[in-house]
């Protein structure tokens, strides 16, 4: 990326206008944005502009812009901790800032250095340091859960960041992108799903295909995104289910289909090994159709860290959910992404109405979900020191 905007060159411009702060205990995940926001626009002939930190606001596009017509656009998402000693800690930055490089590819827009963008954002957290959720003490927390109940089990209040990047060329053909544009906005927010972190159920897919072999469905590109909200909508019309998980389809059989993800989280299964004893957390390999979260890969490393179970990145049929849940082999499933972070799963309908249930008991402290959500948030939050999280 050697045409890149420079930190150096950002230019600030406070509010005028700031904006009342919620308490974090009324915090809706994406409801809420900060008073500021970074946006930086490149043109095929200029190269980038001086990159920018202004009041948070509405941008002006050409009604051409190819993203308001093809869907040229992708995110990111991240988020930012404050601990109890005060610091704010971003997670994983880097591999952020090199997915979005990514998928900014696949679409043709404008590359960029992924350092000068981090330290932008960091900057930009630093201006709306104000907004930023601070864990509470574990004591003041437990008290506040006494009478409400449906607060998280453990606090999961951050700030969600969100990169994102589109062509805002105006032109209507299907020609390469020649106007970029790259923002953050930031969100305080609390958990995702609406029922804090307790489980939820989710509708197994077996109609509607995410991603195929050859598509794009590693990429964290919007039109991964948009045609799942009918899928999305209807299994919670029908089904009550808090979201989808995705299956790819392997001929006829229907339950030969493979487990693929669930939009916003990748899916993971943990199972007592059907020979041999042990256990097995499994979850889709990264064929391609698979986004590769950086939750998901932070799982995977915790575990084979832990070393206490097999690990594997594998396909994973409905049949072999079936078999382990007729033999009570499966334990817990779960979704993993930034902004669910790790989300209990105790029910997977089928739309036949066969139903896969796991025993998972959100109050049981020693579920490899609770294992993971404290692990996790030990070094999201700082209470141990980790080279996953970097100070802003
Ligand atoms: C995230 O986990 O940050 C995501 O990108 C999921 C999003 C679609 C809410």
């Amino acid at each position: 990326a050697g045409d890149s905007f420079k930190f150096s060159d950002l230019r600030i411009t406070n509010t005028q206008d700031p904006q009342p702060q919620r308490a974090w205990q009324e915090l809706r995940f994406g409801h809420h944005f900060t008073d500021h926001m970074f946006i930086a626009e490149h043109c095929v002939e200029e190269g980038w502009g001086q990159p920018e930190i202004r009041p948070m606001g509405f941008i002006s596009l050409h009604p051409a812009a190819q993203v308001l017509h093809y869907g040229m656009c992708c995110f990111e998402g991240m988020k930012a901790y404050a601990g109890a000693d005060g610091r704010g800690r971003l997670f994983r930055p880097a591999r952020n800032m090199e997915r979005l490089r990514r998928s900014m590819q696949r679409l043709l827009l404008a590359d960029f250095e992924p350092d000068e963008l981090l330290q932008c954002l960091k900057a930009l957290l630093r201006i709306d340091r104000p907004w930023q959720p601070e864990a509470p003490g574990y004591s003041m927390y437990a008290l506040l859960r006494v009478d409400r109940p449906w607060l998280p089990e453990a606090p999961s209040y951050s700030m969600y960041v969100r990169p994102m990047a589109f062509s805002s060329t105006g032109s209507l053909g299907i020609t390469a992108p020649s106007r970029t544009t790259l923002m953050i906005l930031l969100s305080p927010a609390g958990p995702y799903f609406g029922t804090g972190l307790r489980p939820v159920q989710l509708f197994v897919d077996e109609v509607n295909v995410r991603a195929w072999p050859g598509g794009a469905g590693d990429q964290k590109i919007g039109s991964n995104y948009a045609p799942t909200i009918t899928p999305l909508v209807d299994a919670f019309q029908r089904h009550g289910a808090a979201q989808v998980v995705c299956t790819l389809p392997q001929g006829p059989d229907p339950d030969a289909a493979l487990f693929s993800e669930s939009g916003g989280m990748n899916i993971m299964f943990f199972m007592d090994k059907a020979s041999g004893g042990g256990q097995e957390l499994v979850t889709a390999p990264l064929d391609g159709t698979i986004l590769p979260g950086i939750t998901r890969a932070s799982i995977l490393e915790l575990a084979r860290g832990w070393g206490d179970f097999d690990v594997s990145e594998r396909p994973i049929s409905i049949r072999e959910v079936q078999q382990a849940v007729r033999e009570g082999r499966l334990r817990e499933v779960f979704g993993c992404g930034t902004a669910c972070m790790v989300q209990p799963v105790d029910r997977l309908l089928r739309e036949s109405g066969e139903a896969f249930d796991t025993p998972f008991d959100a109050e049981d402290p020693n579920t490899l979900t609770a294992r993971l959500t404290r692990t996790l948030g030990d070094i999201q939050y700082g209470r141990v020191a980790h080279e996953w999280s970097v100070p802003f």
